[in-house]
């Protein structure tokens, strides 16, 4: 793992780092997550990878998860098809990227149709991204109103038309995030699992939960598992996966080939590391984290833009301890990153008791 730089935040008192984890992950499964596994033409070294986040898996984001030694596919935020032929990645703060990270990157698109959606592809492909990944699991209003996201899901033939057509444009992996679907029954989204596959999408990743939930019950496991029986192209599972235990359990239930990791990765950049083997972590990782996180949007992007991101990911590390929303209010209320700065010290000189499970549902 490549050296973490120290923050420019130095804490204001040192701290007696304390052990808050014991590695639990059986050796059997540390191996699973650290064998490689081919995407099409292409390869990954690991098998944890990061989903796509809009607001969240930006560019300073994704070089924290690097910094701590990265992940087996970093994913780009949804970023809309129609703007992405003429976007300048200087200026937008979705379609940005470090050229570092490009081969280890996959940049998801979200449109309504093959014409937008192509060009498209063509853009990612042309930039030199890993992959191209579909976003046909995104439940929200703004972008299920325009036929996008999880609204294609009811119309089958039409996301269909979208993967083969983008296949055959394309050379790079094309890969498919969905969901349940509409309603709760796992036969359709069976069968466009298959679908998708024949029309040549290289893997595919599942989080089974019907579109109106969001993330309001919990998913429901053994429906990845029909999905992965029934396509031979790998499959990831996605959904609540916080711990260890979760992981273990994802991979016995569904005998996915991977996992997508969401949340628990914004709470903890560091997750993929830790449960490959490669890193364990105190409560110091915890605070310099969150203090590495304010230096590399101040990197990346302009106030304000940088604080409002940070308000918006901070959310999620702080949910990991008890008291943790208070502490997470008083960043928010926080004028600047060194007022910041300071309740990130304040708060981790006291040593926070870690929560045994996080709450990760606040957003719904
Ligand atoms: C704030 C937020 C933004 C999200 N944005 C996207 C997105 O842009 N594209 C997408 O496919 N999924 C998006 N998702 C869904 C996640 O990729 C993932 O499927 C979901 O959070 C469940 O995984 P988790 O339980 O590991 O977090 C988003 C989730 C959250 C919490």
């Amino acid at each position: 793992m490549k050296n973490v730089p120290v923050p420019r935040w130095i804490p204001e008192l040192a701290v007696a780092s304390k052990i808050e984890y014991k590695p639990i992950m059986k050796e059997t499964t540390r191996q699973f997550i650290n064998t490689p596994l081919a995407i099409g033409n292409r390869e990954i070294p690991t098998r944890l990878i990061l989903a796509p986040m809009s607001g969240l898996t930006h560019v300073a984001f994704r070089e924290l998860v690097d910094r701590y030694g990265g992940c087996g596919l970093l994913a780009t935020e949804m970023c809309s098809a129609k703007a992405l032929p003429v976007e300048n990645r200087h200026v937008s703060n979705v379609f940005k990227w470090r050229d570092a990270e490009l081969p280890r990157l996959c940049c998801q698109i979200f449109g309504s149709d093959p014409e937008t959606m192509v060009p498209a592809a063509r853009r990612v492909e042309a930039e030199g991204f890993f992959g191209v990944d579909l976003n046909f699991g995104c439940s929200v209003a703004p972008i299920c109103k325009k036929n996008c996201g999880a609204a294609l899901l009811k119309t089958p033939d039409l996301a269909v038309s979208i993967v083969r057509e983008i296949r055959r444009a394309v050379s790079i992996p094309v890969t498919v995030k969905f969901r349940t679907g509409w309603e709760d029954r796992i036969g359709p989204a069976v069968d466009l699992a298959r679908r998708f596959e024949d029309a040549g999408a290289d893997a595919l990743t599942f989080h089974p939960r019907v579109a109106p939930d969001r993330r309001s019950r919990p998913p429901k496991r053994e429906y990845i598992h029909h999905i992965k029986q029934a396509v031979s192209i790998p499959v990831f599972g996605n959904g609540e996966v916080f711990t260890m235990d979760d992981c273990e359990k994802m991979l016995e239930i569904t005998g996915c080939d991977g996992i997508s990791l969401g949340r628990i990765a914004v709470a903890k950049p560091w997750v993929f590391a830790h449960w490959s083997g490669k890193l364990e972590p105190d409560l110091n990782t915890h605070r310099e984290s969150l203090l590495q996180m304010m230096d590399l949007l101040s990197d990346h992007f302009a106030p304000p833009t940088d604080i409002r991101k940070f308000k918006k990911l901070a959310l999620y590390p702080a949910a990991l301890f008890q008291f943790g929303h208070a502490f997470f209010n008083r960043m928010f209320r926080a004028a600047d990153f060194v007022e910041i700065a300071h309740e990130i010290n304040m708060f981790f000189n006291a040593s926070p008791e870690p929560l045994a499970r996080p709450n990760l549902n606040l957003f719904r």
